[in-house]
């Protein structure tokens, strides 16, 4: 550094000179003169535009040619004194947009491909890298190599390293972390969402980053997290976040061992077990404590009253018991943030518990057991941004109407009436997110008008028709409810434009006709009318939602053709018609990118066209109990292995907001990227069918030989046809049971026990081939395993938005 700063001392001294003997045009050749970055440092940053993959051109700026100085290049900053390069703000903003859809990756325009860590350290004076939330696959990163001999020394600058929700980064070697412990003057770490899961030593490789400051390891697959280990040298860790790690362990004794600690987060990590009696070494520090979300247990130790600069006390979703006053009557009253529902605490909650709490902003109360005692007159002294109640009693709380400045309102499992109801609609309009499920509102909706960002009303009993929404609603679920009538809903008129990304009313009592007024929500995402009375065809309006993804109608009474129209819907990736009464032929035209295509129990007929084999993403197709024919296509097997050119995309928007949980909450500390929480892992590189159900129906011909390559296929059911001939042979399809090909009178071969006339020799052989082609497919078979594990976790459970899971 001594050098630079001399060279530009003498640069500065020139200039004045020239300045002084010459005329003033020479300043603007010093300047250009003086703002030049490092040569070296520039051929660095080009090595790095040259290795990485950038598809959207964020590294365009990276070129001498553009912008003399590298100083100016997008996400460089440098020294203002020596212009060497300090710091690269690379991250990848992935807000959702149109543009997103069309690409179907959320992640299509972030820097991707691999890169040398290593190389990156020549960049002598970095001391600050993010390159979060790209799609980076390959990390190399090598102090051993003698190319990099000299990194060990120099990137002891770097301070801030950032390479979270990489979610595919693999690096070259198992021990990630050991290598990043060679970066002795690390303070902040973030490696969320990179699977770990190899790290068994991950702890120990980080006590040796003596400043390590913040700690963030969420959503790592981590797997081990020391729980014996009573000390763990982390003398300088001020934050630790763990969320979502499945540690499946007791608490750790050298989590509350941590001396000058003010932030722990190990909330979703399948903590067990009870609280430590002793006072932990954290408590006069410690001003952030989640817990929640775990399977502790036992009752809350006294010290909590000792924990003098606890700020957030967040403990909901466990099984801790014991009476709620000695966790009321010890409370901070510092506390901003205090979640306490879901667990077994007995006793009463009163306002005389809350009386020092003019701070708070976030409370969670409630236990199936626990009474609340509020007086209907109490003025609050604190105005909460969020508020959750699970089993609040009969008595609605009034107070919560004193909370002029509430944006999230949970309450669930009451048997409060809501009375007068007409008060609480209103109320609601200044919500951000109303979430109320299972409690008995009972209430008629047809004449309510909704008028929060997030609706979520499940189970709550509510009858009449569907409610209008005012065109500052997103989203909007009223699944498990009595409601009747969708056309007021559907055909209302709204001045401004309608914002709805998220229609679901499934599970309910929806009758007549889906009146033909889709053309008013063009914004619809997803659309789930599931499990209802709806009869009639579907209206061609539905066309209009350009940007729907997710179309489910299955269990209902529709009927007719499938609308042309439904070909308008071009992202449609998931569509499920099935158990209803359409018929016609196979909608083959529907878009390329369907990837659930359940077409079972209808009135399907005609044949599968080779028109099948051009579904690039098909995962499942489901067209059994239809009444099909004709035979299976011979290019089905193409369908296996196929590399769709759209390899890694997986966008249904279900918003799944798991991840970013406390982020959503935290908008209301104001972090603005909390609502993109949508939940996109990829379901793996190769698009392979999974699924194929074409049973009972009239199919007829043989089995294609071709199939025998469909070595992927978790569940094949051709069972209930007319098939005939040898099951194709050495293929994962003998795999499958004779239930697999049961009511085919005209089939034969293994897994069948009737023989084929030709199929009498050399068992022996054959049944050697199945083993080894076991061996090939197994390592695959687990991915796909693991892929349709992803696939159903996120998109087939009822997606839903809870904000204080
Ligand atoms: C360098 O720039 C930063 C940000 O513009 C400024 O805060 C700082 O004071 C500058 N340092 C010097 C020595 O000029
Ligand atoms: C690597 O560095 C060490 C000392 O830091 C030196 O002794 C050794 O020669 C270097 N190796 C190479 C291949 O440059
Ligand atoms: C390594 O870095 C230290 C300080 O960070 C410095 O004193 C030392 O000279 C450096 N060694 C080499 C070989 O660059
Ligand atoms: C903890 O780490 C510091 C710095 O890395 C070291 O000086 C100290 O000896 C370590 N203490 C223990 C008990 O390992
Ligand atoms: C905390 O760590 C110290 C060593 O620094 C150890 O002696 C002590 O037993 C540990 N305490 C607990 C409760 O594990
Ligand atoms: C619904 O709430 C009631 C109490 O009002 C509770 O007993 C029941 O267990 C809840 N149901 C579910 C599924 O949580
Ligand atoms: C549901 O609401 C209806 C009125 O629409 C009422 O008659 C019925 O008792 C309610 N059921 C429950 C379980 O609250
Ligand atoms: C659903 O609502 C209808 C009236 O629309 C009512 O007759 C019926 O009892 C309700 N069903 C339930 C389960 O509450
Ligand atoms: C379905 O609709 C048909 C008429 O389209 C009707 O005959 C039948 O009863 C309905 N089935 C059910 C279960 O409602
Ligand atoms: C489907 O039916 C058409 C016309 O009936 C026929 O030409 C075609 O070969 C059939 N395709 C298959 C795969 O059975
Ligand atoms: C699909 O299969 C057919 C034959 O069944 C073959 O001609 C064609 O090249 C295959 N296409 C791809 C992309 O593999
Ligand atoms: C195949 O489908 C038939 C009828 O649709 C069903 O009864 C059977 O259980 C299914 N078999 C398998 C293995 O899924």
């Amino acid at each position: 550094m001594a050098t630079s700063s001399s060279n530009q001392i003498t640069i500065i001294l020139f200039c004045l000179l020239s300045t002084i003997i010459f005329n003033s045009s020479s300043l603007v050749m010093c300047n250009s003169m003086m703002v030049h970055c490092d040569e070296k440092d520039e051929s660095t940053l080009l090595k790095f535009k040259h290795e990485v993959t950038d598809p959207s051109g964020v590294l365009s700026s990276w070129s001498s040619d553009e912008v003399k100085d590298c100083c100016q290049w997008r996400g460089v900053h440098c020294d203002n004194i020596t212009h060497r390069v300090t710091e690269l703000h690379l991250p990848c903003d992935t807000i959702q947009s149109d543009e997103i859809l069309d690409q179907d990756n959320e992640k299509w325009h972030c820097l991707t491909g691999e890169f040398d860590m290593s190389s990156l350290f020549d960049l002598e004076f970095l001391s600050y890298l993010d390159l979060s939330n790209n799609d980076f696959k390959t990390i190399k990163y090598d102090f051993n190599s003698i190319h990099n001999n000299k990194t060990c020394n120099d990137s002891s600058n770097i301070h801030y390293l950032d390479l979270a929700y990489n979610y595919h980064l693999f690096s070259d070697y198992n021990n990630m972390l050991h290598q990043i412990s060679h970066l002795s003057s690390l303070k902040f770490l973030d490696l969320s969402g990179i699977d770990l899961y190899k790290e068994t030593d991950w702890l120990q490789s980080l006590t040796s980053l003596s400043s390590l400051s913040e700690l963030h390891l969420d959503d790592c697959s981590l797997k081990d997290i020391n729980p014996s280990l009573q000390y763990a040298n982390l003398t300088s860790l001020k934050v630790l976040s763990l969320v979502s790690n499945d540690f499946s362990s007791i608490l750790p004794s050298w989590l509350f061992n941590l001396s000058h600690i003010s932030y722990i987060d190990i909330s979703k990590t399948s903590m067990h077990g009870q609280l430590p009696q002793t006072l932990p070494k954290f408590h006069q520090s410690i001003e952030s404590l989640y817990l929640n979300d775990n399977d502790l247990d036992g009752p809350i130790p006294d010290w909590l009253g000792q924990l003098d600069q606890l700020q957030v006390l967040a403990l909901s979703h466990n099984s801790f018991c014991g009476p709620i006053s000695t966790i009321l009557e010890n409370l901070p009253p510092l506390l901003i943030e205090l979640r306490l529902h879901s667990n077994f605490f007995t006793g009463t909650v009163s306002d005389k518990n809350f009386h020092l709490l003019s701070k708070l902003k976030i409370l969670g109360l409630g236990s199936e057991s626990l009474i609340f005692d509020f007086d209907p007159k109490w003025n609050p002294p604190f105005q909460l941004h969020v508020l959750a109640l699970e089993y609040p009693g009969l008595k609605f709380p009034s107070w919560i109407y004193t909370q002029t400045s509430l944006k999230v309102l949970y309450i669930g499992n009451s048997r409060t009436s809501f009375q007068p109801l007409g008060k609480f609609w209103k109320f609601t309009a200044q919500l951000e997110v109303l979430n109320l499920i299972n409690n008995s509102i009972s209430a008629d909706m047809s004449n309510v008008l909704l008028d929060s960002k997030h609706v979520m009303m499940l189970s709550n009993n509510l009858s009449g028709s569907v409610p209008r929404v005012s065109p500052k609603v997103t989203h909007l679920d009223l699944s498990y409810n009595n409601l009747s009538d969708i056309s007021p809903f559907l055909c209302q008129k709204m001045k401004e434009k309608g914002n709805l990304e998220t229609l679901f009313i499934s599970d309910n009592a929806l009758s007549g006709e889906i009146p033909n007024c889709w053309m008013n929500w063009r914004s619809l995402f997803q659309v789930n009318l599931r499990s209802n009375n709806l009869r009639g065809e579907i209206p061609h309006s539905i066309g209009s939602l350009s940007r729907l993804i997710f179309l489910d109608l299955e269990e209902n009474n529709l009927s007719g053709e499938i609308p042309l129209s439904l070909k308008g819907c071009k992202n449609l990736r998931y569509l499920s018609l099935g158990k209803n009464a359409f018929s016609g032929v196979i909608p083959i035209w529907i878009s390329k990118r369907i990837k659930i295509f359940q077409l079972g129990s209808n009135q399907f007929s005609g044949n599968i066209s080779n028109e099948i084999c051009r579904f690039y993403s098909l995962k499942i197709l489901d067209l059994s109990d239809n009444r099909l024919s004709g035979r299976i296509p011979i290019c089905m097997h193409n369908m296996t292995s196929m590399i769709s050119p759209y390899a890694s995309m997986d966008v249904f928007m279900v918003p799944s907001y798991s991840k970013y949980s406390r982020r959503s909450i935290a908008i209301f500390k104001s972090v603005p990227q909390s609502i993109n929480g949508i939940n996109s892992h990829d379901i793996g590189t190769l698009t392979l069918l999974e699924s194929l159900d074409l049973s009972n129906n009239l199919f007829s011909g043989q089995i294609p030989q071709s199939m025998s390559g469909m070595s992927f296929l978790e569940v094949l059911n051709l069972s209930c046809n007319n098939f005939e001939g040898k099951i194709p042979l050495g293929t994962q399809l003998e795999g499958f049971t004779n239930l697999s090909y049961a009511g085919n009178p005209k089939l034969c071969g293994p897994p069948l026990t009737k023989l084929c006339p030709q199929d009498e020799k050399l068992p022996n052989e054959k049944q050697k081939r199945e083993e080894d082609d076991d061996d090939d497919s197994s390592e695959v078979l687990i991915g796909v395993n693991i892929a349709l594990a992803k696939l159903f976790d996120h998109h087939q459970e009822a997606p839903q938005v809870n904000y204080f899971d």
